[in-house]
């Protein structure tokens, strides 16, 4: 089947009521028929819901089709989209490990490595997403896993992925993918060869600004050892958030579509304004990495980002002058949404490090939503005119 139908189709066995829609299931805990049956069910002897914590069929159909859309053979769902990117690195990595990491990933996960996971012993070492060729020089014996984002949030650096896949499978490490500014609708990194690719489905998986919610996807052998994670340490996902997140799957890629119209139409009427320092989208011709766009993402994405020349200041000049679009810290939303990195998600991170990714003061972003473009535009050049 293809994508869409995959996202509508797959659903978990309809209960004797007969329901179309999925059904849900909010249950702490499930039922034995008898001692025995307890017995086997936990001895792992008879397949069965033992405990929400460890599984449940509501978050089951999610998973199952997130690792059908990522084309992997299995997934797990996790309460958020950090609790992914940790369970990732937790049940794989051990102390002593190394890991490779593009240096442009979002603000929480380069914290992440910086104050815990270098406290436990696992090193990691920032490598620049556009300078795959010179990763190589970077592995060391105890190099376990590569990790990266493409598009990554908020610069829209791009990695090739069919490059990162052959150092992986060169000297034995794990490919490991943020999927989340691309969705799998627009890219599937186990094309390329990943071995794990991770989603914040609070972004464009929900869509709707609703829930929060994380998946990790890879194969079996994995899965098993992130749901081990998952089911001792606790970030499982609520069935009601995995209710929500299974049925946006069935508008991805429609909502997806739209996304990417506005966003190509607001990259474009942006560039052809003419004032501002630079326009960033991954499909613009301008862009640094528009030939690795093309080979690997169906299209662009729904975020756009630009430079303001005036740093600091007119970025939170421009924010304070939009009338439509929201001031929130999320993406992926159907209402457009603007932010200011600098200020605000990456404001933590050192100014050379974010200034290294390319988040200067003047950077703003915009998650295009899914209202009508000339009134997110409208919205845009209002606020550009009464600050330039
Ligand atoms: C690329 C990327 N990865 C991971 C996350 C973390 O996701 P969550 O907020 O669901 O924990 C985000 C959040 O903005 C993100 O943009």
């Amino acid at each position: 089947m293809k994508f869409e139908t995959l996202a509508i189709r797959l659903q978990s066995k309809r209960s004797g009521n007969k329901e179309h829609s999925t059904a849900i299931y909010p249950t702490s805990s499930f039922v034995f028929d008898n001692a025995e049956q307890m017995r086997d069910i936990f001895s792992g002897e008879e397949e069965g819901n033992i405990y929400s914590r460890f599984t449940n069929p509501t978050c089951r159909e999610f998973e199952e089709k997130i690792a059908a859309l990522e084309k992997m053979e299995d997934a797990m769902a996790t309460a958020t989209g950090m609790a992914a990117v940790f369970a990732g690195f937790a049940a794989l990595l051990r102390k002593g490990d190394h890991i490779l990491v593009s240096r442009a990933v979002f603000g929480s996960t380069f914290n992440m490595m910086k104050n815990y996971l270098q406290h436990w012993g696992i090193e990691y070492t920032y490598v620049h997403p556009g300078e795959v060729d010179t990763w190589e020089q970077h592995v060391k014996p105890n190099s376990k896993m590569l990790y990266l984002e493409t598009p990554s949030n908020p610069g829209l650096a791009l990695v090739d992925l069919e490059k990162a896949s052959q150092l992986c499978k060169k000297h034995n490490l794990l490919l490991n993918v943020d999927n989340c500014f691309a969705t799998p609708y627009l890219q599937n990194p186990a094309d390329w060869g990943a071995d794990i690719v991770i989603h914040s489905a609070t972004k464009f998986i929900d869509g709707q600004g609703r829930v929060l919610g994380g998946v990790v996807a890879a194969n079996k052998e994995i899965i098993e050892k992130v749901h081990s994670f998952v089911r001792n340490t606790g970030p499982s996902l609520s069935p009601f958030n995995a209710w929500i997140l299974t049925k946006s799957l069935e508008t991805l890629a429609v909502r997806m579509d739209r996304h990417c119209d506005n966003a190509e139409a607001l990259a474009s009427w942006l560039e052809s304004r003419g004032s501002l320092a630079r326009v960033n989208y991954p499909f613009l011709d301008s862009h640094p990495d528009v030939a690795i766009a093309r080979k690997q993402m169906r299209r662009g994405g729904g975020i756009v980002t630009f430079e303001l020349e005036g740093g600091l200041k007119a970025g939170q000049e421009f924010l304070n002058a939009l009338k439509m679009l929201s001031l929130t810290a999320n993406l992926g939303d159907s209402r457009s949404i603007a932010s200011h990195p600098a200020s605000t998600t990456h404001a933590r991170v050192a100014e050379e490090d974010r200034l290294a990714v390319g988040i200067t003061p003047g950077l703003i972003r915009i998650s295009c939503g899914l209202e009508h473009i000339d009134d997110i535009i409208a919205d845009i050049d209002s606020a550009l005119s009464s600050i330039q």
